[in-house]
Formats: C-alpha cells, sequence, structure tokens
C-alpha cells in the first residue's frame, strides 16, 4: 500500500510517500481502509518532535512511522477477538496510540473504533475526533456554560478551538476567540461575539475577565491567567508551551486556591467514543465542521505545513479517492 512515512524528526520535507507492507491486524485489532484523515496539531508535533512531550515514546526517534490519528473509512478485515465489526462497515476512530492514518489501510485497537454516524461523511467524522473531544471537554465538562458567562477560546481559528466557540454559543455564553489576524473573520463565522488577534494584544493585559478561559496555545506564565478570570473562574490549559505546562501543575493550584479562581491542566480524555454528543449536535446541524483544505495523500508534507505555519481555519483533511 502507499503511505507517507518518516524515521527521524524534523520539517515535513522528511516525509516520503512510500510502498509498505499493508498491516496486518493483531486479535483485537480492525484494518481499516481509510477514506479520509484529518490533522491535527499534535501531528505537526509529533513530526517535529517539539515541544519536548511529543517525544514520549520516542525520545531519540519517531515511535510511529506513519502519522495520522483521526481516520475514517472502511473496516477491510478484523483480528479473531475483534468480533464487534465486520467488514464493509463504515468506522471512524481516533488511533492515536497506533496512528498510521496517512496510508491506504491503518490497524485499529476495536476499542477505538465507533460506527460512523448516520448521514455523516467520511470527511466530517475523521474532523471530529481529537478536536472534538478537546472542545467538549474543554466547554461541557465541568457543566454546561451558563447563559451571559463570558468565555474566551484562545488558539480559536483552529481544529478545537472552531468547535469550543460554537459550543460555548449554544450554551448561552459570550465569546471572544483569540487567534491570529487571518482567522478572526473565520472566527466571527462561527458565531465569536469579539476577536483579538493575538499579534497586536495580550488578552491577559487588557482588563477584560472571563468565567471561562480555555486555552489551545499556552505561553504566558501561569500567574499571567489568574487576572483575567471572574471569581470563581477556571482558566483550562490544553495545549502550548512546556514551561507554561509545568508551571500550571506546579503553581496552579495554589493559585487557584488563594484567589478562588481555578487554573489547570485539561488533560483530555481522547477517543472517537467521546465524541457522541458531538457528532449528535452535528448531524442535527446545530455544529458544522470547518473544513479549509483537502489535500490528497500524495501532498501531506504540504498539508502539515499549511496547518503547521498557521493558515488552517477548522480543519485540514487528507481524502483518499
Ligand atoms: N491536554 C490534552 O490532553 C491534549 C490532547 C490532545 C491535544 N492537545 C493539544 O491541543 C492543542 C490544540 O490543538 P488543535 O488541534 O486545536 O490545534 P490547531 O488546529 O493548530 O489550533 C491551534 C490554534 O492556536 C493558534 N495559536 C498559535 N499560537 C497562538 C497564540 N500565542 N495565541 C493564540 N492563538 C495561537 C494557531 O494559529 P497560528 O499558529 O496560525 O497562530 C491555531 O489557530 C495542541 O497543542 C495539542 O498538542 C492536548
Amino acid at each position: 500500500m502507499k503511505a507517507v512515512v518518516y524515521t527521524r524528526y524534523g520539517p515535513p520535507s522528511v516525509l516520503q510517500l512510500a510502498n509498505v507492507e499493508t498491516p496486518v491486524p493483531k486479535d483485537d485489532e480492525v484494518l481499516v481502509k481509510v477514506h479520509a484523515v484529518s490533522l491535527n496539531a499534535s501531528d505537526w508535533e509529533v513530526l517535529r518532535g517539539k515541544p519536548l512531550y511529543a517525544r514520549i515514546g520516542g525520545p531519540f526517534r519517531p515511535r510511529h512511522r506513519v502519522l495520522g490519528s483521526d481516520i475514517a473509512g472502511r473496516v477491510e478485515a478484523t483480528g479473531r477477538a475483534a468480533t464487534a465489526f465486520r467488514p464493509g462497515e463504515d468506522v471512524f476512530a481516533d488511533n492515536l496510540s497506533r496512528m498510521g492514518g496517512f496510508a491506504e489501510y491503518a490497524c485499529v485497537p476495536q476499542s477505538a473504533l465507533v460506527p460512523l454516524p448516520a448521514g455523516m461523511s467520511y470527511e466530517q467524522a475523521a474532523a471530529l475526533p481529537q478536536a472534538g473531544a478537546i472542545a467538549l471537554q474543554g466547554i461541557r465538562d465541568k457543566g454546561l456554560v451558563r447563559p451571559g458567562q463570558k468565555v474566551l477560546v484562545n488558539g480559536a481559528g483552529g481544529g478545537s478551538g472552531h468547535y469550543a466557540v460554537q459550543l460555548a454559543k449554544l450554551d448561552g455564553a459570550e465569546v471572544t476567540g483569540v487567534d491570529n489576524a487571518e482567522k478572526l473573520e473565520f472566527i466571527r463565522s462561527v458565531g465569536a461575539d469579539h476577536v483579538i488577534d493575538y499579534t497586536r494584544e495580550d488578552f491577559t493585559r487588557a482588563g477584560r475577565t472571563y468565567d471561562l478561559i480555555l486555552d489551545l496555545a499556552a505561553h504566558r506564565p501561569a500567574w499571567a491567567y489568574q487576572g483575567s478570570l471572574k471569581p470563581g473562574g477556571r482558566y483550562q490549559y490544553v495545549g502550548g508551551s512546556v514551561a507554561t505546562l509545568l508551571q500550571i501543575l506546579l503553581v496552579g493550584p495554589v493559585i487557584g486556591r488563594t484567589k478562588r479562581k481555578k487554573i489547570r491542566l485539561l488533560a483530555v480524555r481522547l477517543g472517537a467514543q467521546h465524541v457522541a454528543p458531538l457528532a449528535e449536535l452535528c448531524q442535527a446541524g446545530k455544529i458544522t465542521t470547518a473544513i479549509d483544505r483537502r489535500y490528497p495523500l500524495s501532498q501531506v508534507p504540504e498539508a502539515l505545513r499549511y496547518l503547521g505555519e498557521g493558515h488552517a481555519k477548522g480543519k485540514v483533511i487528507v481524502t483518499f479517492d
């Protein structure tokens, strides 16, 4: 089969389209013919081995030769113990533990697979798993945002961010989306009431406060955020710099206790099984998936570069004929 492979961390040019052996499913795995795979910031991070947490499981060399975790496709074959699925069924998955989506076929543990919802395309389903799980848990994990509450999404123009903005609006919040200037119009188009260009304004210094800050691109010292939270407010780190992550883990609880604010890491429970409520909202037409660009398998390096250089609005998808 054709696959996009790499053997060392680096820029997109380390990726190569190659003919490789079609993988054989283990007992509890399913072989899926991939029809669509969406790109995530995690693919970009694991491609380059940066930040450092992207090297977990592969400190010097990539753990997986083929990247791509969020796939949708059709079951081709099943392992002996993978009895929940049959060849011909349409499925989608977050295959983060195995990756392998930038290929014509991928092996997926049966437990990571979910049937494709009726009426949902492969592309829409491939967009959902990781970005959808982050948005759902980021906005709704501790109960619904109450109508009128103020929510800020930092990194609102990306995959997770554009779902998070829509979810917070659906729950009645007043939403501010932060990203670079190129994406502000897009963020408004998915429902944000206010937008901030992070290259021109630091939201932590603007004197405005929020009930919930969902941070997909955290790069400031942990204590910078508490001034932007209302009393009882919550800040959730999802992704960003390792320095900020360590500070959040070490001093976040202390800042929270003294100021009645919660500053914490959101450890997202990943997996297509966690996005069922979002998939239902998509099917009902209440949430839309913005697909910015589609690329063929041979152009995975270009697709990753487009995402990594910060141009993507919503999701970027690799599709197969
Ligand atoms: N905590 C967990 O359990 C967990 C699990 C999975 C993934 N993650 C992390 O979740 C993060 C978000 O994923 P995603 O798929 O939504 O990424 P994405 O699609 O790349 O979106 C991130 C957005 O943030 C923007 N951005 C970059 N720097 C910024 C800054 N300083 N201020 C404001 N916005 C900025 C990016 O735009 P530009 O780059 O163009 O400026 C981009 O629009 C990733 O870092 C990933 O590693 C965390």
